[in-house]
């Protein structure tokens, strides 16, 4: 029974995580409020205005009456033009029975497992990785088993071993995220094709989170849904925040085998009914129509990339790799934090935004370290802070770092 003037909640909210990265964005909008700089590297959001043919797109939409309820899996024309995209970057035949739009890529996530983890089943997922899906796997009542990356010559790699090591009777499914937040990392075809051996060898399905996709800046992205065997057991989360600068539209879709995607669209039926119609809409306009405000978007985030990682391998102390996807850095800092005499991560990001400004993520805001995990290492996303910036508040970090 509850104390009086309490009410007791439901056990599983209690198993709920979150997004930690908003409570360090809350705290350097609070530092800002004192009057203070701060230089935004903590959140994955960007600060470049949605192409104006997409916003066009959606005023359009309104204006023609596209503000009722629409199909519950997604207005056909979205549907369609997903599946030829996504179906030509893939090299799979798709067509429109295998999307279900939804209000952003986060959602694919929850009903993913809805649809297909029992309670007591195990998932393999990344650690550091976004962390809605350790927060997901618990909550819906599986059993969250994370597998982490090792340092390679250019980038960080996938443990293929330890996610072997980690499936069991139990395991059923794998959340993978190629291209990955918070590393950059992006899985060599090798890396891919093991991991698929592994998921028919062991009758697994996998979540493809493809939320950076398009946020490339050379080569071009594979996906473990492309390989033999793999598109009938694989959902893509796929989402227009990142690539259109569409964050807070709120639309992505789960792209998967017709059996699963029926479920996931009786899943939207019981949540939100539909994604805005008009926002689907945009949508349209967004993939069928003029591309050069996505590849603009592009342009800038490599530039900013290019400073980013030159001026934080001038620190000492810091090593970083240069990532060739998404907008996120992930430098090793054990150095920096042994020269300043900082023991723990928080000391290090209270102590860098307190005398620089430089505000940013650790890993920890990606999961609990895994046992053995001897080096430090924290994200610098740059999707939200222009090139003057980002030189002004590395360069206050550097010289922080050589006092
Ligand atoms: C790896 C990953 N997956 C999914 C998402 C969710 O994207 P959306 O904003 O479209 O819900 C994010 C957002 O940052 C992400 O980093």
């Amino acid at each position: 029974m509850s104390a009086p003037g309490t009410v007791s909640v439901a056990e599983r909210i209690g198993r709920l995580g979150t997004e930690t990265a908003f409570a360090v964005s809350a705290e350097a909008n609070e530092w800002r409020s004192l009057g203070h700089t701060v230089y935004p590297f903590h959140l994955g959001d960007l600060d470049l205005p949605t192409p104006e043919n997409i916003v066009e797109g959606a005023f359009r939409a309104i204006r023609d009456g596209k503000t009722g309820y629409c199909p519950n899996a997604g207005i056909p024309e979205l549907r369609e033009a997903l599946a030829a995209d996504i179906g030509a970057s893939h090299g799979v035949a798709y067509g429109p029975e295998n999307v279900a739009v939804q209000p952003g890529g986060k959602p694919v996530i929850e009903k993913f497992l809805l649809t297909l983890m029992d309670p007591g089943d195990e998932v393999l997922y990344p650690n550091p990785g976004f962390p809605i899906y350790e927060s997901q796997i618990e909550f819906i009542g599986g059993v969250a088993k994370p597998y982490g990356f090792v340092p390679g010559e250019k980038n960080f790699l996938l443990d293929v071993d330890a996610v072997e090591a980690a499936i069991t009777p139990r395991t059923k499914l794998v959340i993978f995220n190629n291209l990955h937040n918070p590393t950059g990392a992006e899985s060599p075809p090798a890396e891919i094709e093991a991991l698929a051996e592994l998921t028919l060898k062991h009758d697994l399905c996998v979540l493809s989170d493809e939320a950076y996709w398009d946020i490339r800046y050379s080569g071009r992205s594979r996906s473990i849904a492309s390989l033999p065997g793999m598109r009938e057991r694989t959902v893509v989360l796929y989402t227009f925040s990142k690539k259109f600068a569409m964050t807070g539209w709120r639309l992505g879709a789960a792209i998967g085998p017709k059996a699963l995607i029926a479920h996931i669209a009786t899943l939207n039926v019981n949540q939100e009914s539909c994604t805005a119609h008009f926002i689907q809409w945009a949508g349209v306009e967004a993939l069928a129509g003029d591309q050069s405000g996505a590849e603009e978007i592009l342009r800038v985030l490599e530039e900013r990339r290019d400073v980013a990682v030159n001026l934080l391998n001038e620190i000492p102390g810091v090593t970083c790799f240069r990532p060739e996807a998404t907008f996120y850095l992930f430098p090793n800092v054990t150095g920096l934090m042994e020269r300043k005499g900082l023991a723990t991560y928080d000391e290090l990001r209270r102590a860098a935004l307190e005398q620089t400004g430089v505000s940013f993520c650790t890993r920890l805001h990606f999961g609990r370290a895994l046992p053995g995990e001897a080096q430090s290492y924290v994200r610098f996303a740059y999707s939200g802070i222009p090139v003057a910036e980002i030189r002004e508040g590395l360069g206050r970090l550097k010289e922080w770092a050589q006092t």
